[in-house]
């Protein structure tokens, strides 16, 4: 595949299945990560990858932030999110590992390389014929979730990106009008 054709077809897969991506395909997939935009070369970014049981304790820790949010929920809220992330054989947590008070390169622009380097991360994926769908959901931003993950206060959470084998087709990519979306000063 062409890049241009990867960059204007890749398209999420929700529908996810084992195998995981193998070893090989994992460097592959870092190494477009980390060529992501990067101000001031600080790679401000940090992957966990979650696999097998380790999925079961990132679903502990959602379901933990439900419980913290709400003392009473019922077992199905805690079961639902305890089995979030068993949605696909791995999952690649990208968290924005700020440097704060930086003036040349405010927060805002390492979470943006953080984004990007998820976005490397997606067309890899795409690119190697695997399945990759980004999702924050509320747990992105859960203090529970934050915690259980190791961040500083400064850091993000960017993706939960859950990654593994196609377990159907993707959709139709819907086409937009540059045009839409672009002002012209000549
Ligand atoms: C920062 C970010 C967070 C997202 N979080 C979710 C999410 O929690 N759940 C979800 O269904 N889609 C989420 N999405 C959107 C999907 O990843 C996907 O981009 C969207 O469904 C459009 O599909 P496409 O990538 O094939 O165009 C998120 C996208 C971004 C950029």
């Amino acid at each position: 595949m062409d890049a241009l054709t990867l960059l204007h077809e890749r398209s999420s897969m929700g529908k996810l299945t084992e195998p995981a991506p193998s070893a090989d395909q994992l460097s592959a997939i870092y190494q477009a990560a980390l060529r992501a935009p990067d101000h001031k070369e600080l790679r401000p970014w940090r992957f966990i990858e979650f696999s097998g049981e380790g999925r079961e304790r990132l679903g502990e820790l959602f379901a933990e932030a439900e419980f913290q949010e709400d003392p009473h929920a019922s077992d199905d809220t805690l079961n639902s999110a305890r089995k979030k992330p068993l949605r696909a054989p791995m999952i690649i947590a990208v968290i924005a590992k700020v440097t704060p008070d930086l003036p040349k390169v405010p927060k805002i622009e390492q979470v943006i390389s953080a984004g990007c380097a998820a976005h490397g991360i997606l067309l890899a994926a795409h690119a190697l014929g695997l399945g990759a769908m980004w999702r924050s959901g509320k747990y992105a931003f859960d203090p529970v979730v934050r915690k259980g993950l190791g961040l500083d206060e400064d850091d993000e959470v960017v993706a939960f990106i859950y990654l593994g084998s196609l377990a159907g087709r993707h959709k139709p990519v819907a086409t937009h009008n540059s045009a839409d979306f672009v002002e012209r000063w000549d």
